[in-house]
C-alpha cells in the first residue's frame, strides 16, 4: 500500500464532544488539515460549516455509537481517525460523592472511548490504517481533589490506550493519549473563580491553555507524520506537571 492510498483511506475523522470547547477546536483544526470531519455530541443546534456531518450520539451507549459509525461509513466511507474527546466532570470529595456520579463519569469518559474503538477498530485493522487519539487529563497522572471519578476514568483511558496500541501496532494503527492541563473552556469557566485563578497561577508558562494548544497536538498525532508514535501520553500543560 502506498502512502497516497493510505491518506485517501484516512480522510474521514470522527471527533466526539465536537459541539463546543476542545472538541470543537479539534474538529475545526482537522478540517483545516484537509480531513472530512464528522462530529458526535449529545445535541446540536445546527451543523457547523467545518463538519461534513453532526450526529447526536451519547458515546456511553454502545448501540447508538455502533449504529452511528455504520451510518457514517455507509454515507461517507471508511473511518481512519477517531478522536475521543467527549468528557464530563461530576466533582465531589470521595466521602460525599454520589455513587451514580462516579459511574456516570466512568461511563462517558472511559466506556465512551471504548465504544468508539470497539465500533471502528475492525475496519481499521482490515484496511491496515488508523489513528486513535484519546483526550485524557493531567489529573489522570497526578490525582485531584474532588475528582476520584474523573481521574480514575482518565487514568483508565491511558491504560486502555496502551493496550489498544499493543494490539494494533502491527496493523498500521496508532493509539495515543493527550493529557491537557488547565484549558480555557466551559468546563474550567464553571470553576469557583478563586480556585480557577489559583490554578492558573501554578502554570509555569504563565497562562491558561487554549483549545488550539490541544488541537495542535491532536493534528500531529492524527497525521501520517506520527506513524512511529503509539501507546504514548502527550502532555499539553504549560509545564504544570512533568510526569
Ligand atoms: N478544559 C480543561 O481544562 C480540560 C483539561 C483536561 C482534559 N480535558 C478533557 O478535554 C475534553 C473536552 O473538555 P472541554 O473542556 O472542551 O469540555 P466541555 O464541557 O466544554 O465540552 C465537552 C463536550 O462533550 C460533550 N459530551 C458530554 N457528554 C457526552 C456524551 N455522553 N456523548 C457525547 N458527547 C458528550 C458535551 O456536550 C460537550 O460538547 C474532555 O474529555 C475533558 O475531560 C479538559
Amino acid at each position: 500500500m502506498t502512502p497516497i492510498e493510505k491518506s485517501v483511506k484516512s480522510q474521514i475523522a470522527i471527533v466526539t464532544g465536537a459541539a463546543r470547547g476542545i472538541g470543537e477546536a479539534i474538529a475545526r483544526r482537522l478540517a483545516a488539515d484537509g480531513l472530512q470531519v464528522v462530529g458526535f455530541d449529545q445535541a446540536w443546534e445546527s451543523r457547523p460549516a467545518h463538519l461534513i456531518s453532526a450526529l447526536a450520539v451519547d458515546v456511553s451507549d454502545f448501540g447508538a455509537v455502533d449504529q452511528a459509525i455504520g451510518d457514517v461509513e455507509a454515507l461517507h466511507g471508511p473511518i481512519g481517525i477517531v478522536v475521543n474527546n467527549a468528557g464530563i466532570t461530576r466533582d465531589a470529595m470521595s466521602h460525599k460523592m454520589d455513587p451514580q456520579d462516579f459511574r456516570r463519569v466512568i461511563d462517558v469518559n472511559l466506556v465512551g472511548p471504548f465504544n468508539l474503538c470497539r465500533a471502528t477498530l475492525t475496519g481499521m485493522r482490515d484496511r491496515g490504517y488508523g489513528r486513535i487519539v484519546n483526550i485524557s487529563s493531567m489529573n489522570a497522572l497526578r490525582g485531584q481533589y474532588g475528582q476520584a471519578n474523573y481521574a480514575a476514568a482518565k487514568a483508565g483511558l491511558i491504560a486502555m490506550t496502551k493496550s489498544i496500541a499493543l494490539e494494533t501496532a502491527a496493523k498500521g494503527i496508532t493509539a495515543n493519549c493527550i493529557a491537557p492541563g488547565f484549558i480555557e473552556t466551559d468546563m474550567t469557566r464553571a470553576m469557583r473563580p478563586d480556585i480557577r485563578e489559583a490554578e492558573i497561577a501554578k502554570i509555569p508558562s504563565g497562562r491558561i491553555g487554549t483549545v488550539e494548544d490541544v488541537a495542535n497536538a491532536v493534528s500531529y498525532l492524527a497525521s501520517d507524520a506520527a506513524s512511529f508514535m503509539t501507546g504514548q501520553v502527550m502532555s499539553v500543560n504549560g509545564g504544570q506537571h512533568m510526569p
